[in-house]
């Protein structure tokens, strides 16, 4: 299976949201890193047909989506940013509901529910109203809604949204069991959460695709640009205004500082190894939220 995208622009008026976005996606996880305002959300509405491209066409084994239509729709599982539930239905009752809308037989609803909150794991909250979920659970609730199907096509946009430490690792591990057999593109601007699950990550700036790659290949790309030095504290500033700044360490004796620069930022500065955090904010600058060197 593959999910081929093939100069895919969308304009709001004049604005470019997505701008010409080439891809192959197939089986795995793929992570949309992205800070907010990227054109994450509006790609994935695309793939899910929910908003048509500008310019440009997405197809499925060599068919276009849109005229795939419902057979594409029976495929794909989406789980929206903005995710709506009904806060009084129970989980039972709202994946039945989902199940009945997507036209799944009650009968085999009934069953794939059953299966798809064991795979979740809220088996204990079944019964449990909507409204009386904490936001990890809800967003399994989500999950699962998005699974009814069985989709070969999972799209989650910004699932990690608001979780608790402990609910991200589990979240992390659900995903990697379920893109065992399909594609599951997931978008994210929190880099860990990608990290470890992701087999491509898609960077995403300003609307287009700036840096496709596995997490290695993303790392290796700026394998000599981290440096790490210790200076005194009135460098700070003048540093972190010529270098892109990832951590900041105060001690006793002055401030050790991590660089990202293709030149050695000062004579004493050895060279680390890069991370994923490194490559994100190396490309995406004091917006990907890091410390930017004031102190
Ligand atoms: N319906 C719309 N009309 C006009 N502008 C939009 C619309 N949807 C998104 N945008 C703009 O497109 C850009 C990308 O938005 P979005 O796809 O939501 O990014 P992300 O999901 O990465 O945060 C933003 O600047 C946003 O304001
Ligand atoms: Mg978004």
């Amino acid at each position: 299976m593959d999910l081929t995208i093939t100069n895919l622009t969308k304009k709001f008026d004049n604005f470019t949201a997505v701008d010409n976005i080439n891809v192959t996606m197939t089986t795995g996880v793929y992570g949309l890193l992205g800070v907010n305002g990227a054109g994450k959300t509006t790609l994935m509405r695309m793939l899910c047909t929910l908003l048509r491209p500008t310019e440009g066409k997405i197809t499925c084994n060599g068919k276009d989506i849109l005229a795939m239509d419902g057979d594409y729709r029976k495929i794909l599982g989406y789980l929206p940013q903005d995710f709506g539930f009904y806060p009084e239905f129970t989980v039972k009752d709202y994946l039945l509901y989902i199940s009945s809308i997507k036209g799944i037989k009650p009968i085999v609803a009934k069953k794939r529910v059953r299966e798809l909150v064991a795979k979740v794991g809220l088996q204990k909250a079944f019964n449990k109203k909507m409204k009386n979920l904490s936001g990890g659970m809800k967003r399994r609730v989500g999950i699962a809604q998005a699974m009814l199907n069985n989709p070969q096509i999972l799209i989650l946009d910004e699932p990690t949204a608001g979780l608790d430490p402990n609910e991200r690792i589990r979240f992390r591990n659900l995903i990697s069991e379920l893109a065992e057999e399909r594609l599951v593109l997931l978008s994210t601007h929190i880099v860990s959460d990608v990290e470890y699950i992701a087999n491509e990550i898609l960077l995403m700036k300003d609307g287009q695709l700036i840096h496709k790659g596995t997490v290695v290949d993303l790392i290796n790309s700026m394998k000599e640009y981290v440096w790490v030095c210790h200076v005194e504290k009135n460098m700070v500033q003048n540093l972190s205004q010529k270098n892109k700044v990832s951590n900041i360490k105060s001690d006793v004796n002055g401030v050790e500082l991590r660089i990202i620069s293709k030149d050695k930022p000062v004579e004493k500065a050895t060279r680390e190894n890069a991370t994923l955090e490194d490559v994100f904010l190396y490309y995406f600058g004091e917006k990907a939220g890091v410390n930017n060197g004031t102190i």
